[in-house]
């Protein structure tokens, strides 16, 4: 009766306003009157279960259907399920509360949720005194958590953050210096999830970046940290401890993050040691060791490398890891040789004592020399100079020598 005197207003509407309407189909008042409780929004993870409520007024005769764009997703009367028109997609994934219907509860369990469970929901709700319908929207979010990459390619440096898996799509921003945004394209695959991969190239650059992900419906946040620290320098056999900080943050017991050490070389990197809160401390390459004084708990997690060389010389990346944060250090080293060094100062000492030596020897055979030039004609100016050639340190002396 409702809908038809509703209908009539509306053909009435028409006629009187040829050239509005048609195009939407029924009018609007019509839903607003039928649903006038304003849609609820649930959120569900990805194969995860969500509870979509619905309550009504306790009664006798109670009847329930939940359905899902005019498929019935399950059914409820003569107090017992009833599955028998249940679209099979929801096949042994949804139930009632069977306890608490009495009580006015027709909220319905939906299990391992998929992409297709997207969207609005009826629950019709009915007892011999009233007649309820209420709508519930599923969103569905996903959010794998990303990772943070970075590679030298060709000489170039690059910042690479990844997602597998979203839904819906991710925004990503990048910052530099935690302030200034930067423009970076951004590649995406939808199978059916999406994945994200998003490149930035910082070859020569000093500042910190950080890459942002968030998935605004489940209202998740994952943040990609990189800075760069100054060149650690030390020589050959003199042992380098290369810290890795944690902020106070980062040590709430019940966060489980993982620090691992890597050396990166090329496009490629190699894990050096790891440690997670979960399991513990282990080294792979037995030139390095985990700094053993842990007074200060920022340096938790530096490495010590006892035994440097030269061909140790290169990036070290720390990264400490958990649910929502990823945060990678670089740390250059340079290490002198030593063998240069001693070789020079044998060189400087051999010297000191040599020289003096050299020195008496020379003088006295200039004085041989110059008893012997005495003895014939002056020297000419071409054998001065080419004694002052062959002799060029012990020039002051010779000078001395003649004075004398
Ligand atoms: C219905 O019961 C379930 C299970 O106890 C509960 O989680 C849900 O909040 C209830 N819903 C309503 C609308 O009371
Ligand atoms: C950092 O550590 C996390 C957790 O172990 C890992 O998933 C990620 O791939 C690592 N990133 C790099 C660049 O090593
Ligand atoms: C980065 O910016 C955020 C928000 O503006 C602030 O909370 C945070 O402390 C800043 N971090 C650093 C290292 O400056
Ligand atoms: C990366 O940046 C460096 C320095 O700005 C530039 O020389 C180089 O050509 C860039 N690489 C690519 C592939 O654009
Ligand atoms: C790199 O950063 C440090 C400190 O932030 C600064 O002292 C130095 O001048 C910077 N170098 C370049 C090349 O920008
Ligand atoms: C990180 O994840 C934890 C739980 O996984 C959450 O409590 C926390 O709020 C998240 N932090 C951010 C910045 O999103
Ligand atoms: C990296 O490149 C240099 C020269 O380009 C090469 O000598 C070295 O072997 C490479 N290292 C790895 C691990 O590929």
């Amino acid at each position: 009766m409702k809908v038809q005197s509703l209908l009539n207003l509306y053909l009435l509407t028409v006629l009187v306003q040829p050239l509005i309407g048609f195009d939407d189909g029924f009018p609007s008042p019509y839903f607003n009157r039928l649903f006038s409780q304003p849609m609820t929004t649930v959120v569900g993870r990805l194969y995860e279960d969500v509870i979509l409520p619905c309550s009504f007024e306790k009664g006798h005769g109670i009847v329930i259907h939940w359905q899902k764009e005019g498929k019935l997703v399950h059914s409820y009367y003569r107090e017992s399920d009833h599955l028998e028109q249940q679209e099979p997609d929801y096949a042994k994934r949804t139930s009632l509360f069977l306890n608490e219907i009495n009580n006015g509860n027709a909220s319905l369990e939906l299990r391992r949720l998929n992409l297709q469970d997207e969207g609005v929901y009826t629950c019709y709700a009915a007892t011999v005194a009233e007649t309820k319908h209420i709508e519930v929207e599923l969103k569905l979010g996903a959010f794998i958590t990303p990772v943070m990459e970075y590679q030298e390619q060709n000489g170039d440096d690059y910042l690479t953050c990844y997602l597998f898996g979203a839904h819906p799509l991710p925004t990503i921003t990048w910052t530099a210096n935690n302030a200034t945004s930067l423009e970076s394209n951004i590649e995406v695959l939808s199978h059916p999830l999406f994945s994200v991969k998003s490149q930035l190239n910082i070859t020569g650059s000093n500042s910190s970046y950080q890459c942002i992900i968030e998935n605004l419906v489940l209202n998740q946040r994952w943040i990609g940290k990189w800075k760069t620290e100054g060149t650690l320098l030390t020589t050959e056999g003199k042992k380098v401890l290369f810290p890795c900080k944690l902020k106070n943050e980062d040590f709430s017991p019940e966060k489980s993050i993982t620090v691992s050490w890597y050396r990166v070389e090329n496009s490629s990197s190699t894990i050096l040691a790891s440690f997670s809160s979960s399991s513990s401390r282990v080294v792979f390459d037995n030139r390095f060791t985990w700094t053993k004084d842990m007074t200060q708990e920022k340096y938790k997690f530096s490495l010590t490398l006892m035994s440097p060389t030269p061909s140790n010389n290169g990036k070290y990346l720390c990264n400490i890891s958990s649910v929502n944060y990823t945060e990678l250090t670089v740390q250059p080293l340079t290490v002198e040789p030593s063998q240069g060094n001693s070789f020079n100062n044998t060189c400087i000492i051999l010297w000191a004592i040599l020289a003096p030596g050299v020195v008496l020897g020379l003088v006295g055979a200039l004085i041989y020399w110059k008893k012997n030039c005495n003895s014939n004609s002056s020297p000419t100016g071409e054998q001065e100079e080419r004694e002052s050639m062959n002799l060029p340190i012990c020039e002051n002396q010779h000078h001395e020598a003649l004075k004398q």
